[in-house]
């Protein structure tokens, strides 16, 4: 059997390249939040990791480069899916809307899809380009001096001594800006109501939804989503507090 045309070809294999390049940024999502979250510990964490991130050279690029195929592949699959759902049942005015009994993040899959998506475009120029505020960004502000050691896995990865780009700093003033911080909040908001319904989606493409666990997967999703909203609010929402200085 040809797989590769079938998997792009079918609507099952379109559902099945959604779920799993979905799985795959779940991952992304979640790792980059613990990862972010050692900014509320001493700044040799985030300072060692983002230096460590970038000191993989050629991983990272394939790591960035993988990335943007997924998000490609995602973007891809779930316009075809939408304009074939949109083509099946028919484009009238007053045609029965299906989703009205749909929960109100499934609704709005599509409008969050997009606000995340300007988001991602914003967070790049902001921290790994610095056009969107360049006094602020880590090659403009004066380096950092590792006081510890950074370890990865019980491996040292950045020595004691290190003079590193102070991406601590960076984040805290780049979030000073309450305009800034306020659109984070909304965006991380809106993709964590992404992932609510995503992640459900995701359980019924692969087949792991049954009736008997339904109630349960999604309390736990939920639970989750909310946990990863809290998480990344916390960022943001500590700067504009004045705890993270
Ligand atoms: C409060 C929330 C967040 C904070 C504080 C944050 C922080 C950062 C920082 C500091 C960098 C640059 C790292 C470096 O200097 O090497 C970065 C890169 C990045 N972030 Fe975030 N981030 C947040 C949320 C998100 C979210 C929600 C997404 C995805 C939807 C995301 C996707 C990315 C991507 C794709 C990169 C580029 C990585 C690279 O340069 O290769 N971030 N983030």
């Amino acid at each position: 059997m040809d797989l590769v045309p079938n998997l792009f070809g079918s609507t099952i294999g379109r559902k099945l390249i959604m779920a799993v390049t979905g799985l795959l940024l779940i991952l992304f999502v979640i790792g980059h939040l613990v990862g972010n979250l050692q900014v509320f510990e001493d700044p040799d964490k985030i300072n060692g990791y983002a230096h460590f991130l970038q000191s993989l050279g050629p991983t990272l690029w394939a790591v960035r480069i993988a990335l943007l195929v997924v998000v490609g592949l995602h973007i891809w699959a779930a316009t075809v899916l939408a304009l074939e759902s949109r083509h099946a049942r028919g484009d009238e005015p007053y045609a029965v809307r299906r989703w009205l009994r749909a929960t109100f993040a499934s609704r709005y899959m599509r409008w969050t899809g997009y606000v995340v998506l300007a988001f991602i475009v914003y967070h790049l120029a902001q921290f790994t380009l610095g056009y969107a505020q360049p006094d602020s960004f880590k090659t403009n502000l004066a380096h950092y001096t590792m006081r510890s050691d950074y370890h990865v896995l019980g491996i040292t990865v950045v020595r004691a001594g290190t003079e590193v780009l102070d991406v601590r700093t960076m984040v805290i003033r780049g979030f000073s800006n309450p305009l800034v911080s306020v659109f984070y909040i909304i965006a991380v908001g809106l993709l964590s109501l992404h992932l609510l319904h995503g992640a459900e989606s995701l359980f019924q493409t692969l087949g792991l939804k049954d009736d008997r666990w339904a109630a349960g997967l999604r309390l736990v999703v939920t639970l989750g989503c909310a946990a990863y909203f809290l998480g990344n609010l916390s960022i943001p929402g500590s700067v504009l507090a004045g705890i993270l200085r």
